[in-house]
This record gives C-alpha cells, structure tokens and sequence, in this order.
C-alpha cells in the first residue's frame, strides 16, 4: 500500500477486499432493515448482525473497538450515532439508524441507515431523506483531484439549504486495514485545505443530520451521542472508493444499492 499525504493508496485486490467487507455490511442492513418493525428490540438487530457474520466467517469490526461493546450500534431517535443495541422496543413513529462493521481477509467494511419504524411524521420523513440525499451529493465529490473538504462543504450546503444541520463533533475518515484511517471526512466546510482526493483512496462517508441543534452530548455510558436540544437526527453511511471512473460505492448490497427514501 503506498501512501499519500498520510493516506492509502490502495491496489486493485485491496479494494477487491473492501468491496467484499462491505457487501457483507450492506446485506447485514437490508437484513436488519427487514426487521425493523414496531415492537421489535433494537438487541434483536445485533443478533442479526453477529449471526450473520458467524455465518460469514468475518469478524465485527465495531466489537471491541476502543472497548465499544457491541457490534452494532444502534441509536433511537434524538440519538445520533454510537446508541446500544437494548431491549428497548421501538414505537411507531421512531427513527433508528443502525452502523455496522465487519472485517474481511483483515479490511473493514463500513456502512450506515437510518430507518423508520411504521408510519413515521413527515419531519422524521424529511429529515431521513435530507441525510440520505446528502449523502450522494458528498459522494459525487469524491473524486481524484478533489479537495476532500468539498465533500463536506457540499453535504453542508445542501443540508442547511434544506433547513437541517450537520453535526461537527463526528466524521467520516480514510477506511481500510484500520477502521479509521487518514483523511477524516467532514461534513460540514472546514476553514483551510485538506488533503487532495487520488484513485486508490477509500473514504467513509457519513453525513449525520440534525433538525434542530448540531450540538451534541454524550451520555453516561460514554458512547450514546444525543442532540443537546433532544431534536432528531438521522445518520446514513457509505464507503466509497476513488477511481478512474469517479467514486465507486463499495456498501451495495446483493440486492442493489439501497435507497432508503430516496427516488431511484
Ligand atoms: N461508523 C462509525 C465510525 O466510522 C462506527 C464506529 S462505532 C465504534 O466511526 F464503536 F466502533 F467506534
Ligand atoms: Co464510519
């Protein structure tokens, strides 16, 4: 792996490898996506998680991870990333945005969705569609030349334009033999130059959106991020790699790539 400014350049079978660790990833969110229903514990959405990756013969990458107890993280709500799966059951009318993680042949794959439980409000609705769109117009940064901070420059303007917010206190970052690698990956626009995009990088991207507030706080078990005014927010999450015909989304699942409330 060669480097550039501190970030990977990965060859063709490294991504051959991510791509695997994030198809796997991205299974494992349709899978929970199915079971996504009022009533449900989100506990239930690790258990698929960990079932499916015994079944995969691949290890969760979040297990363990600077001693986060879970493989999956499961956050309700005004809860923005890094929630506990619990046996709490999830009421109509909730969001819930899962992460997931997996490490393949020694590469992570990395991806995010927030979901609605049953019918949800039309700003819950909004909300998730905001995040997921501006996910795909970080995406279309992503591309050798490029100054990584468009991405987020772009995600921001679209979210804000929108009347949402983008949270500052979490980011995506450079993935690969380390879940978090160089460059991060803001989403919102950083006052200065970042580190040039080349082909061969591999970047997680993941916008994660407020209605309210882009503050957050962090809960007594040292992992749950919440918004400082208690306001919703959604999280969607790809890996993308650069290359010669543009980004290429690495989270595409067998069944295709997921639009969660988005048109196709
Ligand atoms: N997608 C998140 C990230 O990239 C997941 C990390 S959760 C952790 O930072 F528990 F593993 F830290
Ligand atoms: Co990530």
């Amino acid at each position: 792996m060669k480097k550039y400014q501190g970030a990977f350049i990965k060859n063709d079978r490294e991504i051959a490898c991510l791509r695997e660790a994030n198809r796997m990833v991205a299974n494992i969110l349709d899978a929970i996506g199915d079971a996504v229903v009022p009533g449900v514990p989100t506990m239930r959405f690790e258990e698929i998680a960990r079932d499916m990756c015994a079944s995969y013969k691949v290890k969760p990458a979040f297990l363990g991870y600077c001693g986060y107890p879970y493989a999956t993280c499961c956050s309700v709500n005004e809860q923005v990333v890094h929630g506990f799966p619990s046996p709490r059951l999830l009421e109509e009318g909730d969001i819930v945005s899962v992460d997931m993680g997996v490490v393949y042949e020694g590469f992570v794959g990395d991806a995010a969705r927030t979901f609605p439980v049953g019918q949800v409000s039309p700003e819950a609705h909004r909300l998730m569609q905001v995040t997921e769109e501006s996910l795909y117009v970080g995406i279309e940064q992503a591309r050798a030349g490029n100054d990584v901070y468009a991405i987020g420059a772009a995600v921001q303007a679209y979210v804000e334009a929108a009347g949402f917010n983008v949270v500052r206190r979490f980011v995506g970052h450079g993935v690969g033999a380390k879940m978090h690698e160089k460059p991060e990956v803001p989403n919102f626009k950083p006052g200065m130059r970042g580190l040039t995009l080349q082909n061969g990088m591999v970047i997680a991207i993941e916008p994660m959106v407020t209605i309210g507030t882009y503050e957050v706080d962090i809960l007594e078990d040292k992992w749950t991020a919440v918004t400082r005014d208690g306001k919703w927010a959604a999280h969607f999450e790809h890996s993308v790699a650069i290359t010669h015909d543009g980004p290429r989304i690495l989270s595409i699942s067998d069944r295709g790539l997921n639009r969660q409330t988005i048109g196709s």
